[in-house]
């Protein structure tokens, strides 16, 4: 590919050379031969026409690039499915006056003609073929007239749509001017895509892949596409739609001649719009589509309605007065099957009874008008009438949206692939029954209602939000520091997607605020293989978990979250605020973020040990941790939580803590992971109350497991569970006895009976292996679990009474929590629960909803 575009550089050189000496050349006269290497040039040199070789294909093909580009970009391919293999290929005008492409070193095979029939052979040596300064090749003459276009390129467009290049179909010849996208990067013959007018009806635009519809644009409404709302940027080019008895065609210009635009139908099946930028030397991407789901042709099937502005929830409704078809699959989310009317009257109206209405619907992509009638004469009132009183009538609109509307577009039966839009759309008016009109105009004068009780709220809500921020703002100025404050400097919201480069300047910003490294999604796609599989670490809280390398070497963990999970957003924007302040040796280190295209991703150092599950819980590896190991293990993750409790700026609760969210590092050091669920306290808040409980089952505290109460005594009463696994090899909620449900309970029966260090893990009894510091160890576990919130001791109480500074000795346990035998727990994976919160009864009876397997 190298050698490639050297080649290409240094022909371009060459030539520029030769035209220092000699006269510029765009055109090809009857008597020359143009040979392989040959250069024709454009009058101002803005395109060259020549054989080139595209990406790493060593086949030769004829066509048109830009001159003053830098970066080889072909606008047009004469023989794209049939090359030439080798340097012979010659270009020359035979007569009756064709431009034709021949192999000298395949005897003179034909591989490509222009192909224009010409009667009368006696003046065909008047024909030449000259390259125009817009990039269009145009073969002058035939029939002794010099000037008359017999054929131009521009009516055969390849991939590439060129300013004043025409789309659509010429009525008189029948030519359909379309766009077909080319094979892949090194090979412009025909490829899967196409991009072409469909006339029936009102025209449109349609992207097919093959034969199937990916994308329209929606009928030409007077002032744009209906489905392109884009394209009033006026002030960067003009439309010019034409349609008359003999064409139908859509064409644009750039209103500054220095700017290279092209339209280009990429192999990947994107409709894009380019633009050169001289500074970057790149082709930038001004427009593109399909761009979210409801582009893609009927996503949400007849009678349907694509909004994609809902956030996290399903973008498909019903039309107004339609219900989905199949309810149990749009419940699933899959609207292909789209909408049917909702039983009643049916639609047949008798206008002057007034037994139909209309419900307006502001700002979307016009149904497909495939099989719309349209009238141009009728104003929008008669349209009205005209859809009411017609029974098959299904909605209606005006033809052409410019000085108030005009013109009648009829609908009769489905309408498919509606979509709304948040600027820039089409009205359209959807028939109902009188009656489904009444209740529409209720809820909405209700919803207007409810709108002002809302403003009416959030306004008071801002005042008392304002009084708050000032109130912390003087105690800032006192020298305290509070927590909220650090929140509300910190704007982590999903940049905007922007056609003018929106979305790297909000990253800016976020940089300038946090001194945490904004990766680009490029980057993170580069160094995990584009999320190959192989790459996967695991599936955590919200997302998958990556292993990657970036280009200098550094070794990285990519957690991605899913774009499905409708909390991920909170969540991220809590772990990134959390994490990026928080620098300790027991906790994992965030090395940075990305947001983009809808992704959130963290990205943290790697720790090549994986989770302190895969160590303690297996026979094998578990013989690598010896005590002396276990002990500074347990001593390092109660230091982490010390730390996120007590000795960071925050207080912050972790609330699933757990052996698979400790990983270990090279040096068998414990980190812990996972903030995704972490809450942080105010300074002298001592416990907090939540609806939604998250956590893991085995792990949780019984106040949080059946009130949703948390505080820093259930991530004690997590360490308790931990500390006795870690001592154990042995999982708390797999483990079972007749005498005991869980871990816990087995331990304490032992306790009980003076032979707590028979629970001790066989792997650990080697040299290194304390009985005194084991039997402490246990000790503390015990307290840790126990039922009561404030009998369990702090975490930094845990800390010294491991390292022994405070005497243990003369302590005794009450009974842990959830000991009680044949508990209904049966499961032995760990998953996370979602429960209503304040049951006042046992754990037995909590309802226990699985949100997801962890
Ligand atoms: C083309 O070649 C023929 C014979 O070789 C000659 O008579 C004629 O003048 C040439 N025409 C041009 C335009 O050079
Ligand atoms: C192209 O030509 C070379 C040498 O002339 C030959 O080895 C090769 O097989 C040819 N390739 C094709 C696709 O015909
Ligand atoms: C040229 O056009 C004729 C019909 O106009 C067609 O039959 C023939 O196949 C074409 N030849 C080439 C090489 O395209
Ligand atoms: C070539 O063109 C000239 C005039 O331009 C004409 O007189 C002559 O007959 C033409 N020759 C042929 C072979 O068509
Ligand atoms: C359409 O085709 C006719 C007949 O070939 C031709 O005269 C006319 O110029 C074409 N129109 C355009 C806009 O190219
Ligand atoms: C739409 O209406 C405007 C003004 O009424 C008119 O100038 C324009 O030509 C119309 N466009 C079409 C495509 O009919
Ligand atoms: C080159 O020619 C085209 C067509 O006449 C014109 O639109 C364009 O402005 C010219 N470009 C430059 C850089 O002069
Ligand atoms: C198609 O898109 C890919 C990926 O964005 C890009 O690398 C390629 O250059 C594009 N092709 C064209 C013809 O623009
Ligand atoms: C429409 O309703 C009016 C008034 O009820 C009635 O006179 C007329 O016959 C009806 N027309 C049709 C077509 O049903
Ligand atoms: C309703 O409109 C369609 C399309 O214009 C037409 O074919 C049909 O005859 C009309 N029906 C009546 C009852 O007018």
């Amino acid at each position: 590919m190298q050698q490639r575009s050297n080649y290409f550089y240094i022909t371009t050189f060459l030539f520029t050379c030769l035209l220092q000496c000699c006269t510029s050349t765009d055109t090809i006269t009857q008597n020359q031969s143009f040979k392989d290497g040959d250069l024709l040039v454009s009058s101002n040199k803005s395109f060259a026409f020549g054989f080139f070789s595209p990406g790493a294909s060593l086949n030769r093909y004829v066509g048109i690039w830009y001159n003053r580009v830098s970066e080889q970009t072909v606008v047009w391919v004469a023989n794209r499915n049939n090359p030439i293999n080798g340097s012979h290929g010659v270009l020359s005008i035979e007569t009756p006056g064709n431009l034709v492409l021949r192999d000298q070193s395949n005897k003179n095979k034909l591989i490509w003609s222009t192909n224009v029939s010409i009667s009368g052979s006696s003046a065909a040596n008047s024909s030449f073929i000259q390259l125009m300064d817009t990039g269009n090749l145009v073969l002058f003459g035939g029939e002794g007239n010099r000037g008359i276009i017999s054929w131009q390129s521009f009516d055969y467009p390849t991939n590439t749509l060129l300013p004043h290049m025409k789309q659509g179909v010429n009525r008189t010849s029948g030519l359909l001017w379309s766009l077909t996208s080319w094979k892949s990067k090194d090979d412009p013959g025909t490829g899967d895509f196409q991009f072409k007018m469909v006339l029936n009806g009102s025209p449109q635009f349609f992207l097919y892949k093959n034969s199937e519809r990916l994308w329209r644009s929606g009928p030409w409404n007077g002032i744009q596409l209906s489905g392109v709302p884009d394209m009033t940027t006026r002030f960067i080019f003009s439309v010019d739609y034409v349609e008359n008895n003999n064409e139908v065609s859509l064409s644009y210009a750039i209103h500054n001649p220095s700017i290279f635009s092209r339209m280009v139908l990429n192999e990947s099946g994107t409709m894009d719009r380019l633009t050169w930028q001289e500074g970057q030397k790149s082709w930038v991407q001004f427009w593109t589509v399909p761009k979210d789901q409801c582009d893609y042709y009927s996503h949400c099937g007849a009678f349907g309605d694509c909004n994609p502005y809902k956030l996290g929830e399903f973008e498909c409704e019903c039309l107004p007065g339609y219900e989905p078809k199949v309810k149990s699959e749009w419940y699933l989310r899959d609207g292909i099957n789209g909408c049917t009317r909702k039983p009643g009257e049916p639609l047949c109206g008798n206008s002057t009874r007034n037994d139909v209405g209309f419900i307006k619907l502001t700002s979307v992509k016009v149904p497909d008008t495939t099989n719309a009638v349209v009238n141009r004469v009728l104003g929008l009132k008669e349209c009205a009438d005209f859809c009411s009183k017609n029974c098959s009538c299904t909605a209606y609109t005006s033809a052409n949206v410019s000085n108030g509307g005009s013109g009648c577009v009829t609908w009769h039966g489905e309408l498919i692939d509606t979509r709304q839009f948040s600027n820039q759309g089409q009205d359209v008016y959807i028939k109902v029954t009188a009656s489904e009109l009444a209740e529409y105009v209720k809820n909405v004068k209700g919803s207007r209602h409810k709108k002002w009780i809302i403003i009416l709220v959030a306004s008071i809500a801002l005042i008392v939000v304002l009084i708050f921020v000032i109130f912390i703002v003087l105690r800032k100025r006192k020298g305290r520091r509070h927590y909220i404050q650090e929140l509300l400097s910190f704007n982590l919201s999903p940049p905007s997607v922007s056609s003018y480069g929106g979305s790297s300047l909000k990253r800016k910003q976020m940089d300038e605020n946090r001194d945490l490294t904004i990766y680009d999604l490029k980057t993170i796609s580069c160094a995990t293989d584009s999320f190959a599989l192989a790459n996967k670490l695991g599936e955590g809280g919200f997302g998958s978990v990556y292993k990657g390398r970036l280009s200098n070497g550094c070794e990285i963990a990519v957690k991605r979250l899913s774009k499905s999970s409708g909390q991920g957003i909170e969540e991220f924007k809590n772990e990134v605020t959390l994490i990026a302040r928080l620098q300790h040796k027991n906790l994992v280190k965030l090395l940075g973020c990305c947001i983009q295209e809808g992704e959130k991703m963290l990205v943290y150092e790697y720790l090549p040990n994986k989770g302190l599950d895969n160590y303690i819980f297996d026979k094998e590896k578990g013989e690598l941790l010896d005590w002396r190991k276990r002990f500074e293990i347990s001593l390092g993750i109660a230091r982490g939580i010390v730390y996120l409790h007590r000795d960071s700026r925050l207080k912050i609760i972790h609330r699933d803590l757990k052996s698979s969210n400790v990983l270990l590092d090279a040096n068998m050091q414990p980190k812990i992971s996972d903030f995704g669920m972490a809450r942080i306290f105010g300074a002298d808040q001592m416990e907090a109350k939540t609806l939604r409980v998250v956590g893991t089952y085995g792990y949780m505290s019984p106040e949080y497991a059946m009130q949703g109460l948390f505080s820093e005594k259930s991530d004690v009463f997590s360490y308790g569970v931990l500390l006795m696994e870690i001592i154990s090899g042995k999982r708390n909620s797999s483990y079972f006895n007749d005498d005991a449900v869980n871990l816990i309970g087995y331990v304490w029966e032992l306790w009980k009976e003076g032979k707590a260090l028979n629970i001790v893990d066989s792997a650990i009894l080697g040299e290194s292996y304390n009985p005194d510091e084991a039997g402490r160890c246990i000790l503390i576990g015990l307290l840790c679990v126990q039922e009561h919130a404030m009998d369990r001791p702090t975490m930094s109480e845990v800390l010294s009474m491991l390292s022994n500074e405070t005497s243990v000795s003369s302590i005794s346990p009450k009974e842990p929590a959830f000991v009680i035998k044949k508990s209904s727990y049966q499961s032995d994976k760990t998953h996370t629960y979602s429960s209503s919160a304040s049951l006042g009864a046992s754990v037995d009876d909590v309802t226990i909803t699985v949100v997801r397997a962890r």
